[in-house]
């Protein structure tokens, strides 16, 4: 039984994220999303709202369970008894980041490997931060999120501009 986590803040879950789950759930016999609950940063969404999201993106797709987690990686990994961390790569610059994270998330658990997944072509622009600057000035996300993302990312991105 392979088991692994596609680890990520997912504020919002975005078409190129959903890319990867969906390939990476072929190669695998479960998938767990793992949606970092980060009390040091401020995101969009809460974090039941962005586990809710992608459970409905992902509804399909029968291997595929979505959970949060807080504090490290690696304890996740091991409470959920993964031992393979999915990652997308969109471009070189995201390498050295990501290589530093794989390789730290190893040593602390060497049960832990990474696998590198390239992010399709249609989606290497594609981040969160970019959608949600986007939306911020009321242009076209539709082809950045999945359907049922849209109108979510719209009214949150109203609501903060209305308390500024
Ligand atoms: O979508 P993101 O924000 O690029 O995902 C980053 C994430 C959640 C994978 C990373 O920040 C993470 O694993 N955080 C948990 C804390 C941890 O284990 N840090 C040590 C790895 S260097």
């Amino acid at each position: 039984m392979i088991r692994a986590i596609y680890p990520g803040s997912f504020d919002p879950v975005t078409l190129g994220h959903l890319d990867i789950i969906k390939r990476a759930s072929k190669t695998v016999d479960e998938l767990i999303v793992g949606v970092l609950n980060n009390g040091g940063k401020t995101p969009l969404f809460t974090i039941d709202e962005r586990v809710g999201m992608l459970k409905e993106v992902t509804g399909e797709l029968s291997n595929v369970k979505v959970m949060s987690f807080s504090g490290l990686l690696v304890d996740f990994a091991r409470e959920t008894k993964a031992n393979i961390v999915v990652r997308g790569l969109r471009a070189i610059s995201d390498f050295e980041y990501e290589l530093q994270m794989a390789q730290t998330n190893h040593k602390l658990n060497p049960g832990v490997d990474t696998m590198f997944l390239a992010t399709g072509l249609e989606y290497s622009y594609l981040s969160s931060t970019t959608v949600k600057e986007v939306a911020f000035f009321e242009g076209n996300i539709q082809e950045f999120v999945p359907e049922p993302v849209v109108k979510r990312v719209q009214e949150k991105v109203q609501e903060k501009k209305n308390r500024q």
